[in-house]
């Protein structure tokens, strides 16, 4: 369009066209053109002139330039919005002179800066200056819209940015839409695959459409942060060529399963998208990506955890953006660590073979009715039991008919303990790799291993409970109690030693609870969040609040509050399905949350960076860690 008008201009001057033809304002003229608004003589408009016109109650910065030619653009800058009336203008470029974007007056475009300004046509119509004003058409105002959103992420330009999402939403472009595009532009992009993006996508998702209905800009602008910090000047990732599947769903699943074992994950990555392009939808798929999850314990559960959001983001986006995100998060997990494979997880190996005989007759004999035999015991033997123990505590459960959600619980329980005796010293100890984010997985990974068995109840899921047993149990090593040596639950600890004093209304507790965990008490938060809990409070209240927090400047880090957010709305999944159980501590994962959110989380770690470098390249030696 801006093209078509500078053409226009172009014609109209080099014709020396005066004023033959009137048109009336409010009216298109004989080209098409206008409505044409009336200014005033052509004299009042001297050569060298610039000012600000009102139009239709628009500002409008008109300039005459030497050569008796005149232009128009929006008066606000694209900018920050001073005025384009103010800047000096240099054969055709216009300079903001506030912090010197310059744009082509002829076009509009943006010759240095973000955003290109809305340019108007201006002719001269018997002896008198008249402005027709650019309506842009909406799609393609998104389209362009939309194109400067990404050139911001690309250059991580958060002005921009931000200017681009308001824009949007203001255009009427749903939330869903937004998100969707984010979770799609990280999958292409991903040098191995989907990063936190999607996940991070549905969580803040979660956030908005249970508290955000008003205004989705907050979790949109942090998810945009995500994306530009995650992805600055990055291309997108070269995709295998799809390839058509001619088998039935479940062979072709294998033979996709088959690629990522052989490390041949090109090839299948190309049988997914062939898969999805033939038109086969989340019932055929979803079970593909489950059946990988159990056969492999990736990098801290992030296979599962990101397998359950993916699949739900999609049924909020619309499954058209699943060729990219499925194929994102199988290329992601075909490059992940499998914890399973390494030295330390041998015995595992072994253990759980003689068991996978057994997955069938415990599923089909479970029943669901029947809660945890032994509540408390079952917490001591996955918590602080021997590694096989904590094993032996899943497959007694299981042994018994008691059904996977209540062995479920139980581990829910279990990894919000872990959580609640995390040493947070560990985290700012920068000689050992392992920090907060380690200890959180427990808890997402164990919400996820809950998804899954809705999603897709099938006895080979039995083994999610086994890997997530083992993983509470494996980071043991980072408790308080481990590094003291103190046998004394940190439960008792700051429910005893915490004296809270006021105990008012539920909506005084929840800003008290908020408050405390501003100011980073860890101890008065959780003590302040269980009385509350105890006494029946709402735990969308609280939630509601503390998204302040999870959605504020609080955290900078992209790793850091993706991370934190998708515990937290994790935590907070499971307290309400645990309040609706019969179970010990059922307020734990909420404390949890509590607990992480008011706990110093370290924001950098550069020391561990150079402390791990040099342990290997002086040294010879890999990093130390306490996960093991
Ligand atoms: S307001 Fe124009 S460049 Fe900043």
């Amino acid at each position: 369009m801006s093209q078509c008008i500078a053409l226009f201009r172009a014609e109209w001057f080099s014709a020396g066209m005066s004023d033959t033809n009137p048109s009336s304002p409010d009216k298109l003229d004989s080209e098409g053109l206008g409505p044409w608004y009336d200014l005033d003589l052509v004299d009042a408009y001297p050569p060298g002139y610039q000012g600000m016109v009102s139009v239709k109650e628009q500002d409008i910065a008109l300039f005459r330039l030497s050569s008796g030619e005149f232009y128009a653009v929006d008066n606000q800058c694209p900018h920050q919005g001073y005025p384009l009336a103010k800047g000096a203008v240099v054969n055709y470029q216009l300079t903001c002179c506030w912090h010197n974007f310059k744009f082509d007056l002829r076009t509009g475009a943006c010759l240095k800066g973000d955003e290109r300004v809305r340019n108007h046509m201006v002719r001269v119509h018997k002896g008198r200056v008249q402005v027709a004003l650019c309506h842009e058409d909406p799609v393609q105002l998104r389209r362009r819209y939309r194109q400067e959103l990404d050139e911001g992420v690309h250059e991580l330009r958060l002005g921009q940015i931000a200017r681009s999402v308001v824009r949007m939403v203001g255009l009427d472009v749903s939330p869903e839409t937004l998100f969707g595009h984010a979770a799609v532009y990280d999958a292409e992009r991903g040098e191995y695959g989907i990063t936190h993006g999607p996940a991070l996508a549905m969580d803040l998702l979660t956030l908005y459409k249970r508290y955000y209905l008003e205004d989705p800009l907050v979790p949109l602008m942090v998810m945009f942060d995500f994306l530009t910090h995650t992805h600055v000047r990055q291309a997108p990732r070269n995709r295998p060529k799809p390839i058509m599947p001619t088998e039935d769903p479940q062979t072709t699943g294998e033979r996709i399963l088959a690629g990522i074992e052989n490390d041949e994950i090109d090839h299948s990555e190309a049988r997914l998208r062939g898969a999805i392009r033939q038109g086969w939808g989340r019932p055929e798929v979803e079970p593909w990506f489950y059946e990988l999850c159990t056969r492999h314990f990736f990098g801290f559960g992030h296979g599962l955890i990101f397998t359950e959001k993916v699949f739900n983001l999609l049924e909020i986006v619309g499954w058209e953006a699943a060729e990219e995100l499925l194929s994102g998060l199988l290329y992601r997990m075909g490059y992940a660590t499998r914890e399973d494979i390494l030295p330390e997880w041998a015995w595992f190996r072994e253990a759980t073979q003689a068991l996978h005989p057994l997955f069938e007759v415990w599923f089909r004999g479970a029943d669901e009715k029947r809660g945890l035999s032994a509540p408390e015991d079952f917490l001591c033997r996955v918590l602080d039991g021997h590694r096989t123990e904590a094993l032996q505590a899943v497959t007694d459960e299981l042994q018994v008919g008691v059904s996977p959600e209540a062995i479920i619980d139980g581990l829910s329980i279990a990894a919000s303990e872990r959580i609640l005796r995390f040493d947070p010293r560990w985290d700012s100890d920068y000689t050992v790799e392992d920090d907060w984010l380690t200890v959180t997985h427990t808890l997402t990974f164990v919400h996820s291993v809950r998804a899954a068995f809705r999603r897709c109840p099938r006895p080979s899921m039995t083994m999610l409970l086994l890997f997530a047993a083992r993983f509470i149990n494996r980071t043991r090593t980072l408790d308080m109690t481990a590094r003291t040596s103190e046998t004394s639950s940190v439960r008792d600890h700051w429910t005893h030693e915490t004296s809270v004093d006021h105990w008012g209304c539920h909506q005084k507790q929840v800003d008290q609870i908020v408050e405390a965990t501003l100011a980073r008490k860890p101890q008065e938060a959780m003590a302040l969040g269980q009385r509350y809990f105890e006494t029946g409070g709402s735990v969308e209240a609280l939630e509601k609040k503390l998204c302040r927090i999870l959605l504020s400047d609080h955290i900078v880090r992209p790793i850091i509050y993706a991370h934190t957010i998708k515990t937290a709305v994790a935590a907070f999944e499971e307290l309400r399905t645990m309040r609706g159980h019969r179970v010990l501590y059922p307020h734990h994962p909420g404390l949890a949350a509590l607990r992480l959110l008011a706990s110093p989380i370290g924001e950098r770690n550069t020391l561990r960076m150079l402390h791990e470098a040099k342990r290997l390249v002086v040294d010879g030696q890999v990093p130390k860690r306490l996960y093991i």
